[in-house]
C-alpha cells in the first residue's frame, strides 16, 4: 500500500492528463480505490448531529439520573448506550442566554445576549434584540461544511430588526436552513385558561398611589383643599380605562406571542397546541429521512417542559406527577421516536446525539389553582433564574455507539458551551481564532483519552453581573464556587422567587457577600455549608486565585451592544410578525 501511496501526489491526480494515463490501469484503480476509501472514512468521522435540549426540565427528572417514580425509558437507553454527565452546567440560568451560549460556545455576556437589569429573555416576538449575525453558531459552521440543517421546535433568539419580516435575528440567519417552530418560547398566555405570564397589575405603583389618595383625602378632610366630585369622576375613569387597556392587551398576547413559523412564513397564530407535539416529532423524522445519505444536523429544541404545560391525549394522567409528570413522559416518547428513525435508517454509528435542559426547573411554577407545574432539581439547591446548583446543573447525555464508549459517566465539569467546538471540530472545521470561544472541545474526555476536564474555572452571569465562579484546580478533586451575591428568596424559608417569578439580579433583589460565600461542591454538591477561614484553611489563597481568574475573564470581555436592554426588549408594534389572516387585525 504505501508503495502505491508514494506515486499518488502529483502523478495521478496532476492536471497533465497525458503522464496520468501513462499509469497502469490496475494502478490507477488501487488509486481510486483508496481515494473512495479514505472519504468514507473520513465521512464516518462526521457523524450527523442530533442535538436535543428540553425547556426547564430538572436533572432530577429523569430516571437515569435517580428519579424512580417517572418513567424515560428512551432517555435512559440513550445514557447507557453513551456517556452521561453528572457535572454539565449550564451558561446561564435562563433561556435567552443559555440558547446563545449553547448556539456560539461563549458566555452569553460576549454576544450581548445577556440580561439587563431585570430582562433576562426575549418575552415579545416583535422585540427588536436577539443573537446578532455576526455571531458563529455550530450550524453556520457545519452548514459551510456541507451539512443539512434544521431547527425544530423553540428559537427564543429573536426574529426582527427593523420591520416585521426583515428577519435579521431568523434561525436561517444563524445557519438553520429549516426551520419548523416558534421564535419566541412557549408561554402560559398561549393557551387559554393559563393565565398570563404578563402579571402587570403587579407592577403598578400601589403604595405611591395611595400615599397620593390618602394625603389628598386629609387634606380635603382638613379643608386645605378642596376636591371636586368631577375630579374624583375623571380620575375614576382614567383608571377604568387604563385597566381595559392592560386587560385588552393580555387578551391579545396570544395572537401576537404565540406564532408558529415554518421557514419565513408564519403558519398558525395562535399555534394550537393539539398535536403540535406530533407535528414537530414528524418534522423530525421527515427531516431525517430526506437526509439520510448525506451529513445532516438536526437541532430539536422542545417546548416541553415550560408552561403552559401540554400533552397529547395519550399521555394525559399517565404519571403520578400530574400534568408535569405527563409532559416529560411525552418528551421520552419523542425522544424515542427520534431514536427509532435513527436505527431504522441504520444511522445510529453514524449520529452523535446530545439531549440536555437549558437550565434547571423552574421552581416558581405553582399555578393560581396550586397545580404543581414544576420539575424537580434533585440533591441540588434552588432552580431556573438562579446560578446556586439547582439553577444550572443540567442532564447531558451524549450517545454515538462505535466511536464513544457505552455506559461511561464523566464527572468532571462541563459546559452547554462544550457542543459548539464539539461539532465545529467534528463536522470537519477548525475553531475560529478571530473571537473569544468559552466551550471545549468534549471528545478526549468522552473517549477517556482524558481525566481531567479543561474547565479549570467557569463563570457563572446572572444578566450582566457576575454571580459565581467554579474552580476546579488542577490535581485536586474539589470544586470550589465563591458567590459574590446570593438572590433572596421569598417565602424566606423556601430556595424560591414567588413574589416576582423568578429571581431578578439587580441589587435590590440579592444579598451581596464580603468575603464571597465558597462552598466545595466536591463535598458539598447540596450547597448547604459556606466554608470559613475556620473550616477551610485555605480560604483566603482560594480566593485570590479565583479573584485572579476573574481579573483575566474581565479583561478578555469586550464591550457589545445590550441585545436585551430595555429598548429592545419592548413590545414594536412595527416589528410584529402577522400571519395573513390576521394582518388585518395586526394592523
Ligand atoms: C393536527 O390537527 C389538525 C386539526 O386540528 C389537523 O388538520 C392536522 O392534520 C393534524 N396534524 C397531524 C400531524 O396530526
Ligand atoms: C421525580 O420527578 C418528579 C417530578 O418532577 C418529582 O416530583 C419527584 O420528586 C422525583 N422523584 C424522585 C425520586 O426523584
Amino acid at each position: 500500500m504505501t508503495k502505491y501511496l508514494k506515486y499518488a501526489p502529483g502523478r495521478c491526480f496532476c492536471s497533465d492528463n497525458m503522464k496520468s494515463t501513462q499509469l497502469p490501469s490496475s494502478l490507477l484503480l488501487m488509486l481510486l480505490l483508496l481515494e473512495v476509501s479514505h472519504v468514507s472514512s473520513q465521512e464516518r468521522s462526521r457523524p450527523n448531529f442530533v442535538l436535543m435540549m428540553v425547556d426547564d426540565l430538572g436533572i432530577g427528572d429523569l430516571g437515569c439520573y435517580g428519579n424512580t417514580t417517572l418513567r424515560t425509558p428512551n432517555i435512559d437507553q440513550l445514557a447507557q448506550e453513551g456517556v452521561k454527565l453528572t457535572h454539565h452546567i449550564a451558561a446561564a440560568s435562563l433561556c435567552t442566554p443559555s440558547r446563545a451560549a449553547f448556539l456560539t460556545g461563549r458566555y452569553p455576556i460576549r454576544s450581548g445576549v445577556a440580561g439587563d437589569g431585570k430582562a433576562g429573555v426575549f418575552i415579545f416576538t416583535a422585540a427588536s434584540g436577539g443573537l446578532p449575525s455576526h455571531e458563529l453558531t455550530f450550524a453556520k459552521i457545519a452548514k459551510q461544511q456541507g451539512y443539512e440543517t434544521a431547527l425544530i421546535g423553540k428559537w427564543h433568539l429573536g426574529l426582527n430588526c427593523k420591520s416585521s419580516d426583515d428577519h435579521c435575528h431568523h434561525p436561517s440567519i444563524h445557519g438553520f436552513n429549516y426551520f419548523f417552530g416558534i421564535p419566541l418560547t412557549n408561554l402560559r398566555d398561549c393557551q387559554p385558561g393559563h393565565g398570563t405570564v404578563f402579571q402587570l397589575h403587579k407592577y403598578l405603583p400601589y403604595s405611591t398611589l395611595s400615599i397620593v389618595l390618602a394625603t389628598a383625602a386629609l387634606l380635603h378632610y382638613i379643608g386645605v383643599i378642596t376636591i371636586r366630585r368631577g375630579l374624583i369622576l375623571s380620575l375614576l375613569s382614567l383608571l377604568v380605562v387604563v385597566m381595559a387597556l392592560i386587560a385588552g392587551f393580555i387578551m391579545v398576547i396570544p395572537y401576537f406571542n404565540c406564532v408558529l413559523m415554518r421557514d419565513h412564513r408564519v403558519v398558525e397564530q395562535p399555534f394550537a397546541p393539539e398535536n403540535l407535539t406530533q407535528r414537530m416529532t414528524q418534522e423530525a423524522v421527515d427531516f431525517i429521512e430526506r437526509n439520510s445519505e448525506r451529513p445532516f444536523l438536526l437541532f430539536f429544541s422542545f417546548l416541553h417542559v415550560h408552561t403552559a404545560l401540554f400533552t397529547s391525549a395519550a399521555f394525559r394522567g399517565t404519571s403520578s406527577h400530574g400534568i408535569y409528570g405527563d409532559a416529560v413522559h411525552e418528551v421520552d416518547w419523542i425522544v424515542g421516536q427520534i431514536m427509532q428513525t435513527l436505527d431504522r435508517l441504520r444511522l445510529r454509528e453514524n449520529t452523535l446525539v446530545y439531549l440536555t435542559s437549558d437550565q434547571g426547573a423552574h421552581l416558581e411554577e405553582i399555578s393560581a389553582r396550586g397545580e404543581v407545574h414544576r420539575g424537580w432539581n434533585g440533591i441540588y439547591k434552588a432552580g431556573k433564574s438562579t446560578n446556586w446548583e439547582g439553577g444550572i446543573r443540567v442532564p447531558g447525555i451524549l450517545s454515538w455507539p462505535g466511536s464513544i464508549p457505552a455506559g461511561r459517566q464523566v464527572d468532571e465539569p462541563t459546559s452547554n458551551m462544550d457542543l459548539f467546538p464539539t461539532v465545529v471540530q467534528l463536522s470537519g472545521a477548525s475553531i475560529p481564532e478571530d473571537r473569544e470561544i468559552d466551550g471545549h472541545d468534549l471528545m478526549d474526555l468522552l473517549q477517556g483519552r482524558a481525566e481531567r476536564s479543561k474547565h479549570e474555572f467557569l463563570f457563572h452571569y446572572c444578566s450582566t453581573y457576575l454571580n459565581a465562579v467554579r474552580w476546579h484546580p488542577q490535581n485536586s478533586s474539589s470544586v470550589w464556587k465563591a458567590f459574590y451575591f446570593t438572590p433572596n428568596f421569598y417565602p424566606e424559608n423556601e430556595t424560591v422567587c414567588f413574589h416576582t417569578h423568578i429571581c431578578f439580579c439587580t441589587p435590590d433583589s440579592v444579598t451581596y457577600h464580603d468575603p464571597p460565600l465558597l462552598f466545595d461542591l466536591s463535598r458539598d454538591p447540596s450547597e448547604t455549608t459556606p466554608q470559613t477561614p475556620a473550616t477551610e484553611p485555605a480560604f483566603h489563597s482560594i480566593l485570590a486565585v479565583i479573584e485572579e481568574a476573574v481579573e483575566r475573564h474581565r479583561r478578555s470581555v469586550k464591550p457589545v451592544e445590550k441585545q436585551l436592554s430595555v429598548g429592545n426588549v419592548i413590545w414594536k408594534p412595527w416589528l410584529q410578525p402577522c400571519r395573513s389572516t390576521f394582518s388585518q387585525l395586526c394592523q
